[in-house]
């Protein structure tokens, strides 16, 4: 049964998580403390729940939080080696759990342990990291907040940050919290509406304060020329760049991308100190361990080409590479200094890219990663707006970010994440994925790690097959007819900007006439070929480009067919369109080759179930024509097969994604039958 100080802690939690300005996505933690009975002796035990390492307040269950006996963890005080050798306390923390413990306690635990109160709330509000990175911040948190909230200088989390704020909480009864220079907040209560009417309080008396009393423009006046582009001039230009970007934050690994125009953003751009103030760097460890030290900023006007930019971008690349080696460089000699081994560099390549009058590109190793990387950027921006507003922003120095992003706990972490899936980091582009064959497709490549658009004729089609598959992290449906170029163009452009780039790209929207040639008109022609043979072309060419701009090589994909090269009666316009496809597999394999793209194709057939080919006519076509039931074509056909199995979408979706893993690097301009075998379809 849930112990009714975890249900409030729970709740409470929710309420705080759920509101960006309270604290950012996954940042912070809040604890309860109560008596619950132990099951060896019977007897009541003070036990204290916190949230675990790495959830999230907004989403956070029972299950995400740790539970620890409080007589031993406030026993470790005993133990303590000084702030020298704090971090081997984390280890001992395991041996403080309750029974199995629950979640694994964070390196936050001792402040919420430690702290004499029985809630404790540590948050990360831009507004309360305004007050913690302004240069006066210890003045100005006496201030705004009296003695009810006491500076505590910044120190990096851990066992000490714990007892300087129990001593704190300890010395000053009047206090209901502490504002952590450079890092955030931390407040409390004897009951769990107590903590929250504390935590919320100081968030809004520091964001009154800073409304109030902070001057107009604390990013400098307008600048000249870095004004927001209008919006449809403004998203052509940053899906333009968006495959150069790529391959300059890909160099060391592929990443995913993220793009946001937000208001906060273009705004930053704008202003005459935005380049000054980013070159700081963030300031919160939950920031800078997303968004690294620094953005890397690109300093051309709104109005600068497209092919101005890219070149500019590789020059401003290098200058980042350099930059961030150096700082690696000096970190890691101090840390030899301090007789410590720091882990290897992990990339030297940015995670944000701004553009002014464009926006923020974001990057990760997954879409969320980079969704929420440039989140953080954004409440980096707030906190810089906030501490210029009131004051000077002062950030954290480099030597405690370098201690923070290369700390051996950060580097555990991170070997602990599981293996990546094998297409993470791939995004993938299925036309006609809204259905059938090319709905698996998309499905199983995003069961794969892929972030997938599925491209159809119909917008809400297209994204309840997407909103089937995932969230907009992983799979988005838009509208697009293959056949109209303008329509696959501005399919690219929002692939490109909902996950930064295009690595697969499967042409599959298809559609089936079976008429013999007398009755095939010119308009069944026309339309079979238009989807099929100038569908692909069209999306081929438009996507190949930003496949070749990335730099990153991939994969096309065409799902033909058997008919494109077998030859029966009353089926002139499909089979030709499928042939001429066939053929467009390889001459592309052929001429993207030299870009290390592949280009492969696949010949299913007889796939009934699911189809809407054969929903739609064609099945009974067929049906009539083979002389069976409609509903018995799927094993009419799997009798025809040399395997007498039937064809299912999932079987061509196999195909599709054995093709675009490593283990078919050195194939390209092959068809892979995936028809139960038909000898009359061989290849040779
Ligand atoms: N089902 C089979 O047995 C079989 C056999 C060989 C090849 N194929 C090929 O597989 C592909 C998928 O077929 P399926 O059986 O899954 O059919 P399906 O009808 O279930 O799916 C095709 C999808 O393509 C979409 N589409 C049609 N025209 C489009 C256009 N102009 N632009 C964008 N989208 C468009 C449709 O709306 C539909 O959602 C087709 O190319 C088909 O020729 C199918
Ligand atoms: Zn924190």
């Amino acid at each position: 049964m849930t112990h009714p100080a975890v249900a409030d802690l729970v709740a409470r939690s929710n309420r705080l998580g759920a509101d960006p300005r309270t604290t950012n996505y996954a940042g912070g933690n809040t604890s309860a403390k109560g008596t619950a009975t132990d099951p060896v002796t019977g007897e009541p035990v003070e036990l204290v729940w916190v949230k675990g390492s790495g959830g999230d307040l907004g989403t956070l269950t029972e299950k995400g939080l740790a539970v620890l006996r409080l007589d031993r963890l406030r026993s470790l005080v005993g133990v303590y080696p000084g702030v020298e050798r704090e971090d081997e306390m984390v280890a001992a923390f395991d041996h403080c759990l309750f029974g199995k413990g629950g979640a694994a306690p964070s390196i936050d635990t001792a402040m919420h342990g430690l702290v004499d109160a029985a809630h404790v709330d540590h948050l990360h509000p831009d507004a309360g990291i305004a007050i913690a990175t302004a240069a006066d911040g210890e003045a100005l948190t006496a201030k705004i907040f009296g003695d009810k909230v006491v500076w505590v200088p910044w120190r990096r989390p851990g066992f000490q940050l714990g007892l300087d704020i129990a001593a704190i909480k300890a010395a000053n009864p009047q206090a209901i919290g502490t504002v952590l220079g450079g890092h955030g907040i931390t407040a409390w209560g004897d009951t769990s509406e107590e903590a929250e009417r504390s935590s919320l309080w100081i968030i809004a008396t520091a964001q009154a304060y800073i409304d109030a009393q902070g001057k107009a423009e604390p990013f400098g006046p307008a600048l000249d020329g870095f004004a927001a582009l209008p919006d449809a001039e403004r998203r052509a230009k940053a899906a333009a760049l968006a495959p150069h970007l790529r391959a300059v934050v890909s160099q060391d690994r592929p990443q995913v991308g993220h793009f946001t125009d937000a208001d906060a953003v273009l705004d930053f751009l704008a202003s005459a100190r935005h380049a000054e103030l980013a070159a700081l760097g963030t300031s919160c460890p939950d920031h800078f361990l997303r968004t690294k030290v620094k953005p890397l900023v690109v300093d051309l006007p709104a109005d600068a080409t497209v092919e101005q930019v890219v070149e500019r971008l590789s020059q401003l690349h290098e200058a980042y590479r350099a930059d961030y080696t150096a700082y690696y460089e000096r970190g890691a000699a101090e840390a030899r200094a301090r007789g410590e081994e720091p882990p290897a560099m992990r990339g030297a390549d940015p995670a944000i890219v701004l553009v002014p009058g464009v926006g923020m590109f974001s990057y990760g190793a997954d879409k969320q990663t980079a969704r929420v990387a440039g989140e953080f950027y954004v409440n980096a921006i707030n906190v810089m707006r906030g501490a210029e507003a009131l004051s000077t922003y002062a950030p954290i120095d480099e030597s405690e970010k370098f201690r923070i992003e290369y700390w051996a706990l950060e580097e555990a972490k991170l070997q602990r994440r599981p293996q990546p899936k094998p297409l993470a980091t791939r995004v993938a582009f299925v036309t006609g994925g809204a259905s059938g064959i090319g709905k698996a497709i998309a499905t199983r490549l995003a069961a794969e790690g892929a972030c997938v658009v599925l491209a159809d004729l119909d917008e809400a089609k297209a994204q309840a097959a997407a909103a089937e598959i995932g969230g907009t992290d992983v799979a988005v449906g838009v509208a697009a007819n293959v056949a109209d170029e303008a329509a696959v163009q501005a399919a690219l452009a929002a692939t490109v900007l909902a996950f930064g780039g295009v690595d697969i790209v499967v042409n599959n929207a298809g559609l089936s006439l079976s008429k013999s040639l007398f009755d095939t008109t010119e308009a069944d022609w026309d339309l079979q070929h238009d989807v099929m043979a100038k569908g692909s072309f069209l999306v081929s060419k438009n996507f190949a480009r930003a496949l070749v701009d990335q730099g990153l090589g991939g994969d096309i994909i065409y799902i033909s067919s058997k008919n494109s090269v077998f030859a029966g009666p009353n089926n002139i316009a499909y089979s030709a369109t499928k042939a001429d496809q066939a053929h467009q597999v390889r001459l592309l394999a052929a001429e993207l080759g030299p870009h290390g793209i592949k280009v492969n194709g696949i010949n299913p057939d007889g796939v009934v179930r699911g189809s809407g080919i054969f929903a739609s006519g064609w099945g009974a076509n067929r049906a009539a024509v083979y002389g069976v039931p409609e509903d018995k074509l799927g094993e009419f056909y799997a009798q025809r097969t040399l395997l007498k199995r039937e064809v299912l979408p999932e079987h061509v979706a196999n195909a599709a994604f054995a093709l675009c893993t490593g283990d078919f690097s050195h194939t390209t301009g092959l068809h892979v039958p995936v028809d139960a075998g038909v000898a009359a379809a061989f290849l040779r």
